[in-house]
Formats: structure tokens, C-alpha cells, sequence
């Protein structure tokens, strides 16, 4: 390879990717991009999974101020859903609110989800598949049940929501599945959550094009950073327990309200992959992946050398 093409590799390509702005700057542009936003969402009939907190709550939340119609709210708990229900509500007095708990990692009960909310509404404009969990282990210390579990909570589980879904969507109608920055690359001691949220890349870049051209429906992937929710406190580890600790990337990760507004403004303006709240060193690896595997490899690896050291 010549120097100029290791140049335009290693540091022009990254830093243009980096620095290049994704959006004018908010406070040029804020009040036109909840104009948008509002005008997309508006009278909208929303379906939203993992709506008890974190990034689902928020989503349902910046739904209510841009106008939405009905909202179905879906997570474990009813006690957390009505919160969100009340929040909803306080945002927005004329929404309709209705809560469906239902268990992502039991497929009967996602069964259940789809029965319960096409029973309470006739069509579908926007599905939003936010309820996942993240994993923390060494491969070799992770059971086989728990890659199943991670496979079923956060692939298996918007796969029967969108098969059910899509023939309830009328054209113009759309479909955001919350994929990963992990989606995106491997990290070590993350095995179970990268291949689930791999997974959802693949399945949403081929249904993309079959959706587009039958129904006229859009799917969105939108990969997140970190975000500061519970998302580390409930990760599983190997043997199927919950890990129970806030990373301080995730302590230190953007804030979740922020981040919907962003995910909901980019989807109104037609943006279909994208990532949000991403370190910068998350998209140099991104990029990195594609430019030059070998060196991602080798910063991966040395990532985990380091981690291990600490935590021996
Ligand atoms: C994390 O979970 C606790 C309860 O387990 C809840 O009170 C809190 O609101 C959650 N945090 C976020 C950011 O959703
Ligand atoms: C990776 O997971 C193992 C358990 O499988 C744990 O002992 C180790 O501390 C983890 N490493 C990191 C950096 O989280």
C-alpha cells in the first residue's frame, strides 16, 4: 500500500468521521428539530418495549411531548409502567396510555404482548424494540442457557413482535429496533450480548429492503453508545445471575432523555443506521473494522490484557 493511502486510512478518513458535525448545532436547531420530530410522530399510534426505564422511558416520554396519540407501554413490571403511564400523561393530556407487562426472555409471554396490544389497537405507526439485556462474562465462564436467554431477550423477541406487527403497519409506517455500538464490534467479556445485538444488524439490514418495497415501511438500527441507565446493573453473567454494578462507562454514559430526542429527530428526517452517544474512540473502532481489522483486533486485545490486570 502506498503512504498516501495509509495516510487517508489512518487519519484522514477517522478524523472526518469524528469531527464532522452529524447535525447542525443543537442550539441553532432545536426548536426546528422538535418541529420535525413533532411533525413525524404526531397522532401516532406507538408500540414500545422496555418502556419502564432508561432509554425505552425516555422514548415513550419525548413520544408524549411530540403529540402521539396512543401508546402501548410494555416492560416487566405494571408498578413502573404506570409511573411512565403518569409521566405520559402529565406531558401530554389528550394521549391514550395502555400498559402490557410482558417477559421478553419467555416466549409465551411475548406471545401474550402481541394478542394483549392488537386486541387494544386496530393498526401500528411505529414499533419500537428498546428492551434488552447486556451480559458480562468470559466466554468460557458463560453457559450455553445464558447466550440462549440474551438470544431470546434481545433477537428472538423483536423478530415475533415484528412478524406479528408489520401486517397491522399501514405504508409510511416504521420500525426502530435499539441495536448496539456493540452491534458494531465485539468487546471482550461481552460475548452473548455482541452476538444478540450482531444478530439484530443482520436481521434488520435484510428485512430493510423486503419492508421498503412491500409495505413501505422503514426499519431503523440505531446503535448506542453508552448510555447512563441501569443497563450494566442488570447485565447477566455467566452462570445466569445479575451483575448488579454500574460501570463507570455506563455512570458516565449520556443522558437518556438526550438521547431520544436525538434518536427521534434523526428517524423523522430519514436517517435509518446510525449510532448515537458513541466515545470517540467507539467510532474510530467502527471505522477501524473496516479500514483495518488488524488494528482493531490488536486494540481489542489489548483492552481485554488490560482489564485483566486490573481486575486479577
Ligand atoms: C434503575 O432501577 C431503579 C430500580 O431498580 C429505578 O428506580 C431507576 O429509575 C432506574 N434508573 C433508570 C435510569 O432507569
Ligand atoms: C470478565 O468476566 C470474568 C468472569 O467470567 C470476570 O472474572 C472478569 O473480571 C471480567 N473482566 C472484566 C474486565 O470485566
Amino acid at each position: 500500500m502506498t503512504s498516501l493511502r495509509w495516510l487517508v486510512f489512518f487519519i484522514v478518513v477517522p478524523s472526518v468521521y469524528a469531527f464532522a458535525p452529524r447535525s447542525l448545532p443543537s442550539r441553532v436547531t432545536s426548536n426546528l428539530q422538535m418541529a420535525t420530530s413533532q411533525q413525524a410522530f404526531a397522532g401516532q399510534t406507538c408500540v414500545i418495549t422496555g418502556a419502564s426505564s432508561g432509554l425505552g422511558k425516555s422514548l415513550a416520554l419525548a413520544l408524549a411531548e411530540c403529540g402521539a396519540s396512543t401508546l402501548i407501554l410494555s416492560a416487566r413490571s405494571q408498578e413502573r409502567l404506570e409511573e411512565v403511564q403518569r409521566e405520559c400523561q402529565d406531558r401530554c393530556q389528550s394521549i391514550t396510555v395502555h400498559c402490557i407487562t410482558a417477559d421478553l426472555s419467555q416466549p409465551e409471554s411475548v406471545n401474550l404482548l402481541t394478542k394483549q396490544t392488537l386486541a387494544k389497537v386496530a393498526s401500528i405507526d411505529l414499533f419500537i424494540h428498546c428492551g434488552g439485556v447486556s451480559s458480562r462474562s468470559r466466554f468460557l465462564d458463560t453457559t450455553l442457557e445464558v447466550d440462549q436467554q440474551l438470544m431470546q431477550i434481545n433477537f428472538f423477541s423483536g423478530a415475533a413482535l415484528c412478524k406479528a406487527f408489520v401486517p397491522k403497519m399501514p405504508q409510511g409506517s416504521r420500525i426502530i429496533w435499539i441495536s448496539s455500538v456493540q452491534g458494531l464490534m465485539g468487546l471482550p467479556n461481552r460475548s452473548s450480548y455482541a452476538a444478540s445485538k450482531f444478530a439484530v444488524q443482520g436481521y434488520c439490514e435484510s428485512i430493510r429492503a423486503e419492508l421498503a418495497l412491500d409495505q413501505q415501511i422503514s426499519v431503523h438500527c440505531i446503535s448506542p453508545g453508552y448510555i447512563n441507565t441501569n443497563l450494566s446493573q442488570s447485565a447477566i453473567t455467566g452462570s445466569g445471575k445479575t451483575y448488579g454494578i454500574t460501570d463507570a462507562t455506563t455512570a458516565a454514559g449520556a443522558d437518556a432523555n438526550d438521547v431520544a430526542k436525538e434518536i427521534l429527530t434523526k428517524v423523522a428526517a430519514g436517517s435509518v443506521d446510525f449510532t448515537v452517544a458513541a466515545t470517540l474512540s467507539a467510532r474510530v473502532a467502527i471505522w477501524l473494522r473496516f479500514l483495518c481489522p488488524a488494528l482493531l483486533r490488536y486494540s481489542l486485545l489489548k483492552r481485554y490484557e488490560k482489564s485483566k490486570v486490573k481486575s486479577d
